[in-house]
């Protein structure tokens, strides 16, 4: 949510900002701005919408030559999204541009008395603060790492924030809490940015700030503070993805090439944690099998899809791991009393590492000292520091808003950790949980089969874009499958879409039956057959008052031919594992209906990739 660059260097600061901001882009896009340090004084440019009107402005009236500034690309909070509200924000004497990232929570207060003291503000924002309260700080005769630690000592609230002084053209300044900011180190050149992505056409060594950290970035340098200016700890590490990862490699939107790269995803999140005795590995996880032997009871929290992972995780833990599990939207969790104790172990699905609910909730667990392990895709964000343990999924960047082959690497590393309980634990499926490694084993090339048979799913896409609604009936872990192709569907094609399961349908939902509904079905395989008979009654329920049905099923499942206006077949696999095939169909089709109506499925409206506000 809102992405931020900063650099310091030999190269043009213009097109390293701007380019670093094109791959910050999916963190928000409401309007784009930079800031440029030129002969003592800033050169500043910011406009409303996508980056591409910033880039036109920038061509428009391009800004003197300067080797030295900071970009932002902005998720609205405080203020609309309009070319004042735009960062970087400036100081009434134009000598201080500052960005942000978060929320300054007393900037009401702080805006009040700056107000009294004769500051005028231009823009709407929370953040504008920062530049008026730095602004005093510098006046004063203070260096700008220095006004910097003295301003966030007196912030609230999560905040990323960059900046740079017109007087001052050797530094640029960050500072972090909550919200995610990383280092890239060059050679005579540094970074600063939300997200290496936005540097690592330059860069691979990077460093992760950690909370309550000043950076300061020179040529030749980087000093990182706590905010009474002591030397803090850092860690450094290198990035294994190049820069081919975070570009669209001929696909016309990152979503599609995301889709494409599941069954890689999927292989590289199992890769080494099966070991060639057919025993999982999961040493890495910082939880000892002796602490997992302890725990009584488990809880998923996390938000939107990763939620949706959480809520088949449970399945997958009851069934095998033989625990009982408790999965909760993360928002939620911290404002009831949940029970919690040291034998309870919490379980955070985020990819990004950065989601602000999950993160609020990991620290509401932790408070209460259960242990907490975290599943996310992202190395270098919060939520691994702040955990107990990590296990993280392998899938690369992810790129477009709409999360796709994270969601993919969730379901496997769930049941990674579901089987490794059982293993660990020794439960009663302990064959079934030998052979359940075995087919996991297996899942890439299933993905792959689903995705070579795409074409009539696309189809079906167009020929539904004119609809005004879809249902998805789902039962057992067809549920949250269902649950996410109504969400992908809503996020991507602005379509009302609703996920049920299906035994609730006649509980009301039914009555929103009408001649013509698209209804997509996730049938349960023939396996659980009575999982699986009791769908297709609910399918024949649903036909009967006129509902088009769209029945997603196992290959060479002929009892559902009779009752499916369309079908589409994904391979044969466990009821448990099934998420990994049936989803693929699900994602295929709502990225195809909205990119029939037009929409960018990379950015849809109002969405941001990682959401760094409560
Ligand atoms: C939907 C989507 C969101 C995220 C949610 C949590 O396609 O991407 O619903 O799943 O915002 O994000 P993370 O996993 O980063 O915590």
């Amino acid at each position: 949510m809102c992405g931020i660059v900063g650099y310091v260097g030999g190269k043009q600061a213009q097109q390293v900002v701007v380019d670093g901001l094109a791959r910050l882009e999916y963190r928000g896009y409401d309007s784009a701005g930079l800031a440029l340090v030129v002969d003592g004084k800033l050169a500043t440019a910011k406009k409303a919408g996508k980056l591409v009107n910033l880039r036109k402005a920038l061509e428009e009236e391009p800004p003197p030559a300067s080797t030295i500034g900071l970009g932002h690309t902005r998720w609205a909070t405080h203020g609309v999204p309009n070319d004042p509200n735009a960062h970087p924000h400036v100081d009434c004497g134009g000598r201080v541009a500052v960005i942000h990232n978060g929320i300054i929570e007393n900037f009401a207060a702080l805006k009040a008395d700056l107000l009294e003291g004769g500051h005028v503000f231009g823009s709407d924002t929370d953040t504008e603060v920062v530049a008026h309260l730095l602004e005093d700080e510098v006046g004063a005769g203070r260096d700008l790492p220095e006004a910097m630690r003295r301003v966030c000592r007196r912030l609230e609230g999560a905040y990323t924030l960059v900046a740079v002084d017109a007087q001052d053209p050797d530094v640029v300044v960050g500072a972090r809490r909550n919200s995610p900011l990383v280092v890239g180190r060059g050679d005579g050149e540094n970074f600063l940015a939300s997200d290496v992505a936005a540097f690592i056409e330059h860069t691979r060594d990077a460093i992760e700030l950690g909370q309550d950290q000043v950076v300061e970035l020179r040529r030749d340098g980087v000093t990182v503070t706590d905010y009474e200016g002591r030397p803090a700890e850092v860690h450094e590490y290198h990035v294994d993805w190049d820069v081919s990862a975070a570009e669209k490699g001929g696909y016309d939107y990152f979503m599609l090439k995301e889709i494409a790269e599941q069954p890689r995803a999927v292989a590289d999140t199992l890769l080494g944690r099966i070991g060639s005795d057919g025993r999982l590995h999961l040493d890495e996880m910082r939880i000892t099998d002796q602490q997992l032997r302890e725990i009584d009871k488990i809880i998923i929290i996390a938000c939107g899809t990763s939620y949706h992972a959480g809520l088949i995780a449970k399945y997958a833990i009851e069934h095998w791991a033989g625990l009982p599990c408790e999965v909760e939207v993360a928002s939620e969790f911290r404002y009831r009393d949940p029970i919690l104790t040291r034998s309870t172990l919490v379980i955070a699905i985020s990819q990004s590492g950065e989601s602000m609910d999950t993160l609020m909730a990991v620290r509401h667990a932790r408070e209460q000292k259960a242990r907490v392990l975290c599943i996310c895709n992202v190395n270098g964000s919060t939520m691994p520091r702040e955990c107990d343990g990590v296990l993280y999924t392998h899938a690369g960047p992810e790129v477009g808003v709409a999360a796709t082959k994270t969601f993919l690497t969730q379901l496997v590393a769930v049941y990674l950790i579901a089987l490794y309980i059982a293993q660990v634990r020794g439960t009663k499926w302990g064959d079934e949980v030998f052979a359940m490694v075995q087919l996991l084993a297996t899942m890439p090339e299933k993905v792959e089969k689903v995705l070579e048979t795409m074409e009539p799913v696309r189809e079906l896409a167009r020929s539904l874009a004119g609809e005004r609604s879809v249902l998805f009936l789902g039962r057992h872990v067809g549920f949250p499958v269902a649950l996410e192709g109504a969400l992908k569907l809503k996020e991507l094609a602005y379509m009302h879409a609703e996920g049920f399961a299906a035994g609730e349908l006649k509980h009301g939902p039914i009555a929103l039956i009408e001649e013509g509904l698209p209804v997509i079905v996730v049938v349960p395989p023939r396996a659980r057959e009575v999982l699986h008979d009791k769908i297709v009654s609910n399918i024949q329920e649903i036909r009967a008052r006129g509902a088009r049905t769209i029945v997603i099923a196992e290959e060479g499942d002929d009892t559902v031919v009779p009752y499916s206006d369309t079908l589409i077949e994904v391979p044969a696999v466990p009821t448990l594992l099934q998420p990994l095939v049936a989803t693929v169909p699900l994602q295929v089709f709502s990225c195809e209906l909205a990119t029939a109506k037009g929409h960018d499925v990379d950015q849809p409206r109002n969405l941001a990739k990682s959401v760094t506000v409560e």
